[in-house]
């Protein structure tokens, strides 16, 4: 299980018990992190019976049944309900997923929900991601030209080329692998995690961007890209079978050729 971080001086205590409806014959149960900063109270986990013949296969599904009939009070963030947008990240089961392609029957017992770890929570299930949308930024996630386009057509690449960035580019910035790793748990302020080394990676390995060099410049630093320590939580977590892991051993690969 992934290490969750409390809130500085709390404990999570037992919360609210929802039962199921009289005459309910199916039913599961979610124990589901609840917390708001602004409370002063301490962490607590609620528990939700929920009858699982009026609700849909995934955690997503069941988070939205308790928001709408049980407790409107629940907070968690979701968008597409297809494993796109990346908004319901969290931590199913001991692991980092998203809620709308995890399958409720995959889980065996009660089901326990808490927000990506170490993170701070702005309430219940959603993490506070400015820190990791800043380091995002910080890669520059967008094409560097120094030669002006052609006039007659965009800046065209081969197959091959487009096959390199196919990968990286698929990354839906979840967050489920940064927040998985402990080099990220303890140097979050300064080591740049998965999730923004696989974006740093997909623009280095672009044949149309021409700031390669700045590009690894601003990698090579003890913290930014070599507090990676290669313990590949990262790439296990990924929920959309990304390899962030690789994509940094590549970086380093290319950080090492260039001095030579
Ligand atoms: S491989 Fe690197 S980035 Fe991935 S979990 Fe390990 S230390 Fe973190
Ligand atoms: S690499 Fe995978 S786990 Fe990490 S942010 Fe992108 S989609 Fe999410
Ligand atoms: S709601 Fe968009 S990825 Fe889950």
């Amino acid at each position: 299980m992934a290490e969750f971080r409390l809130p500085a001086n709390s404990r999570i205590v037992k919360g609210r018990h929802y039962p199921a409806a009289n005459g309910a014959s199916d039913v599961q149960r979610f124990v589901v992190y609840r917390y708001d900063p602004d409370s002063g109270k301490n962490p607590q986990m609620d528990t939700y019976e929920i009858d699982m013949s009026s609700c849909g296969p995934m955690v997503l599904d069941a988070l939205i049944k308790i928001k709408n009939e049980i407790d409107p009070t629940l907070t968690f963030r979701r968008s597409c309900r297809e494993g796109i947008c990346g908004s319901c990240a969290m931590n199913i089961d001991g692991s980092n997923t998203l809620a709308c392609t995890m399958p409720i029957s995959q889980v065996r017992g009660d089901i326990k929900i808490y927000p990506l770890p170490h993170m701070p929570v702005v309430k219940d299930l959603v993490p506070d991601l400015t820190n990791f949308y800043a380091q995002y930024a910080s890669i520059k996630p967008w094409l560097q030209t120094r030669t002006p386009a052609p006039p007659d057509s965009e800046r065209l690449q081969s197959k091959t080329d487009q096959e390199r960035i196919d990968e990286p580019s698929a990354c839906i910035l979840c967050a489920c692998c940064s927040t998985s790793c402990p080099s990220y748990w303890w140097n979050s302020d300064r080591y740049l995690g998965p999730a923004a080394l696989l974006a740093a990676y997909r623009w280095l390995v672009d044949s149309r961007d021409e700031a390669t060099g700045e590009r690894l410049d601003d990698l090579e630093d003890p913290f930014r890209l070599y507090r990676c320590h290669t313990i590949m939580n990262c790439s296990q977590a990924c929920p959309k079978g990304l390899n962030p892991a690789r994509a940094i051993a590549e970086t380093k690969k290319m950080l090492v050729e260039r001095r030579h």
